[in-house]
């Protein structure tokens, strides 16, 4: 478990399926990203149990969530961030930061290479994320090419380029 100034983030634990739905729910126009995150925890294949961080508040309210399940580049395992989602109430207040901080710092605890997102160009960078394209990375649909971005979490060894294959989930 890790505390900012206001938020504590740590792993998904049993029983948080329902307000991390509910997060996700709130955050985007429709369910279809809340029903995502129920379907990719069903899938064994794209589930990776310890990727999927929640932070909450100081009176223990769950209020954001990132997550991170298996994808693959040209063959090779990477890790798509998706989605990334805070109660509209608390958000631009270091949440979503929060939690995707944690969740990148789990999968690099965990060995993890390479992440992915696909997302607002503004905001991934200040993980260190850069435009896929710089791996010779691309999404497996029309993308404009500072949406897609990508993150080395280990430069050690060659980084794979390609099509990016995503979970049965999303749908690609
Ligand atoms: C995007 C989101 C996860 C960011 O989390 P957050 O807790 O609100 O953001 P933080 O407080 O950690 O960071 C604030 C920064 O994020 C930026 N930001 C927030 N929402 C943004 C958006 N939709 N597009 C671009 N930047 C955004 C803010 O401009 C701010 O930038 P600054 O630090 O340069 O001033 C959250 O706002 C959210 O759930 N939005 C709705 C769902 C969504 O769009 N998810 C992302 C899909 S890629």
């Amino acid at each position: 478990m890790t505390s900012s100034r206001t938020w504590t983030t740590r792993p998904e634990a049993p029983g948080d399926a329902a307000a991390i739905h509910a997060i996700n729910a709130a955050a985007f126009p429709t369910a279809a990203e809340a029903d995502l995150v129920d379907a990719l925890r069903a899938d064994r294949d794209a589930w990776i149990p310890g990727l999927s961080l929640v932070a909450q508040a100081p009176d223990g309210t769950l209020v954001a969530h990132a997550l991170l399940t298996r994808c693959h580049v040209a063959g090779r395992p990477a890790l798509a961030l998706a989605p990334c989602a805070v109660l509209p109430e608390y958000q631009g207040q270091g949440a979503g930061s929060a939690a995707v901080t944690a969740a990148l710092d789990a999968a690099r605890t965990a060995g993890e290479r390479l992440v992915l997102v696909l997302g607002h160009a503004d905001y991934y960078p200040r993980f260190g994320f850069v435009p896929a394209s710089r791996w010779g990375i691309r999404a497996p649909f029309e993308v404009p090419d500072e949406a897609m971005m990508a993150l080395v979490l280990d430069a050690v060894g060659p980084v794979p380029s390609g099509v990016i294959q995503y979970s049965s989930p999303f749908g690609s």
